[in-house]
Formats: structure tokens, sequence, C-alpha cells
């Protein structure tokens, strides 16, 4: 294998170990320029599969649909249901809390209660549960009454589309659409993404599966982090509202500058890898066309495509002027019925475990030779002030 020596100086210190290698992620890759692979496959190569291709592809590292494949989606119905104890103490929660948050505390209910203390174990366990876990928070949350029996035959996320209860679905056809591509496209981004790194950090404690996700989803939720996409709708609602549905590019341009001028912020756009715009967003566009050409958001997240980046790269400190995944990703679930950006990061999470589950299994169970990754512990120098 080729050493690759990195030199860590002041500047590196306090910014967030930002570029520096810390491990092996076998599942994905960010690649500034070309985005994200999940293995040697291109995102888009894979957006139109259904979920249980790909999570089969993450988990295995094979495409192909033989017997392997078909005994993992008969292992993932046998282990989906839920016990009863476990759903009657998330409906115990409180609803005012946070979505993300009653998802935490169903994490930590759930290893609790079904928890074997086996990585690789868990790790299917909770992919296979996690859409009723999922989609009896909503409901809860909601106030949508009762959520139908989980069938997970009918495949990932169709059945987790039945579960859900919103009230103003016309046609579950493109909802049901519209969460198989956004689950597809969320669930892994590399190794070092934060709620990704969190989950791998707890587990190398030897923390179970359950509660290195609990943790993992914590840090998800963050504005900086998964809140992104439920912030990005809102702001975009405000710039319908601001402009009006017969907006020009023109007048969205004017409205970011003056934005910017007033020291408001701008969502949607750059990251900490890429360089252009992320290939999960260029995906999101083009099915937002494709899916609901005359939605009266899709016009106004192309007039910000168009013209936040002309805006931003005006300023030279900006690295990355382009939109991320959040820019349109919930713009698309919300025009597909589902307009509540309240659940926004709870679906980019139920998304999200996949991607950590399998890395945490890689961690603990493969890394080293199987030994595992010792538990976590970087260095921090001392600064009895704070350092110029
Ligand atoms: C993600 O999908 O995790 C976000 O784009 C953030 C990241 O990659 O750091």
């Amino acid at each position: 294998m080729t050493k690759i020596i990195f030199e860590v100086t002041e500047e590196n210190l306090d910014t967030g170990l930002r570029g520096y290698p810390v491990g092996h992620c076998l599942t994905s890759r960010v690649d500034p320029m070309l985005g994200l692979y999940y293995y040697d496959k291109p995102i888009r190569d894979l957006a139109h599969l259904q979920p249980e291709e790909v999570i089969y592809f993450l988990m295995e590292g094979e495409l192909k649909k033989g017997e392997g494949f078909e005994s993992f989606c008969r292992e993932l119905h046998k282990r989906a249901p839920v016990s009863k104890k476990v759903i009657d103490a998330i409906l115990a929660l409180p609803k005012e809390m946070h979505p993300m948050h009653l998802f935490v505390s169903s994490l930590v209910i759930l290893g609790a209660l079904e928890g074997t203390g086996d990585y690789p174990e868990d790790c299917l366990n909770i992919i296979a549960k996690a859409p009723e876990i999922v989609a009896t928070i909503i409901n809860h949350h909601g106030g949508w009454g009762k959520t139908p029996k989980s069938q997970p035959e009918l495949g990932y996320m169709k059945n987790f589309a039945a579960m859900i209860r919103p009230p103003s679905i016309k046609d579950p056809k493109k909802l049901e659409e519209a969460l198989r591509l956004f689950n597809i496209l969320h669930y892994d981004h590399g190794g070092g993404n934060l709620s990704t790194f969190v989950g791998k950090a707890v587990a190398s404690s030897l923390e179970s599966m359950y509660g290195s996700l609990a943790s993992a989803m914590c840090a998800l939720n963050g504005p900086r982090h998964g809140r992104a996409n439920q912030d990005c709708l809102v702001f975009l609602q405000e710039v319908l509202h601001a402009v009006g549905e017969n907006a020009t590019g023109d007048t969205v341009e004017e409205l970011i500058r003056n934005r910017l001028l007033n020291k408001e912020l701008v969502f949607g756009f750059g990251h900490a890898v890429l360089r252009v715009e992320d290939s999960r967003a260029t995906i999101f566009y083009e099915a937002f066309e494709k899916l609901f050409p005359n939605h009266p958001y899709r016009k106004i997240a192309n007039f910000l495509r168009e013209r936040g980046p002309k805006v931003l790269k005006e300023n030279p400190k900006i690295q990355n002027p382009y939109p991320n995944v959040d820019a349109v990703s919930g713009a698309f679930l919300a025009a597909s019925g589902f307009d509540y950006p309240y659940y926004f990061t709870l679906l980019f999470g139920l998304s999200r475990i996949v991607g950590i589950a399998r890395q945490i299994v890689y961690e603990r169970c493969e890394a080293r030779e199987g030994k595992g990754v010792p538990i976590y512990r970087p260095k921090y120098i001392y600064a009895p002030h704070i350092p110029k």
C-alpha cells in the first residue's frame, strides 16, 4: 500500500480535522470534482435501482441479483417486525420533541429492548426495522393516526410510503418514487461526514450499534449537517413568498445580493469536500423536472441554482459556490406532496443509518485484520491561552 504522509501544522488545528485522513472507508467516497461514489460506481449509475439493491451493494460490495441478493431480501423481511413493547414506548414519548430527537430516543429504546450486542446482526436488524420506526415517529408526531401494519415484502420504501399517513398526498405513486430516490441518494457519503464519524467514534468505545447510531443522529440533527435540508426548504419558501410565482432570475438574484449585504444566510450552497455542484443535487434537479415540472418550488430552486453561484463566485473567499444536496432535496420531497420540512432530517437519518451501520461493522469487526479500530483518541495541544 502507498504511504501518504500528511504534515499537520499549526494552521490545521481547530479546523475540525478538515481534510485529514484518519482511516479507511470501504463503501463510498466523495470526489471533489466528480461527487459521490458507492464503491466504484458513481451515484448516478445507481439512482434508478430499488433501495434493497443499493443496500445490498453497500453491505456486500456486489450488484449481482442472484441467490445472494434474494436471501438478503428474505433476511431483511424476517428482521423487520418491531416488537409492540418498542412501539408502545415510542408512542409514549412527548410529541413536543423534534422528530430527530424522537428518533434518537427510539434508537436507544430499540437497542435496550431488541439489541443483540453483535454489530453485524444489529446492522441488519436496524436497517430492516428503521422504516417502521420512522413511520411510527412521523404518524405519532404529526397526529396522523395509527401506523398501518408494516409489509416489508412490498419493498423497502414502498412499505414506508404505505405506512406514513400525511393528509395531503395527491399522487401516492409519485410520493413513492420521490422517497425511493431520496433514500438511495443519502445512504452514505464517505467516511468523514460528521454523523458517520461520530457514530464510528462512539462505537470505538464498544458502545452498542444502537447507542452509536443515536449519537450519530444527534450529529446529523445539527443545522450545519442534516438539519440543513429542513432549513433550505424554509429558505426557498421565504424566497418564493418574497418574489412571488412570476419571479424572474433577476429578482431572485437581487434577493440573494440583498441577503448577503444584510449579512443574512443564503442556504444550500457549498460543501466541505465538493468543489462542483453536488452530484446528488444534479440528480434531484433532473428528477424534479421529470416528475414535477410545473411545481412553483422547481422554478425557484432552478433560479437559486443558476443565480446563487453567480453571486457567490464574486467573493474569492468562497471555495465552493455551488448547490449541495440540501438545496433541492427538500423542495423535491415537498413537490411530491410531502411538504413537511420538520421531517426531512428524519428521512435523511432513515437513509444514512445504512451507511453508518455498515461503516461501524467495518471498524469494529473487519479493520486491522479483524482486530478493529482502537478507541478514538486524537491528540489535542495544550494551550493555556486562546492561541492567536
Ligand atoms: C452528507 O451527505 O453527509 C453531507 O453532504 C455532509 C458531508 O459530506 O460532510
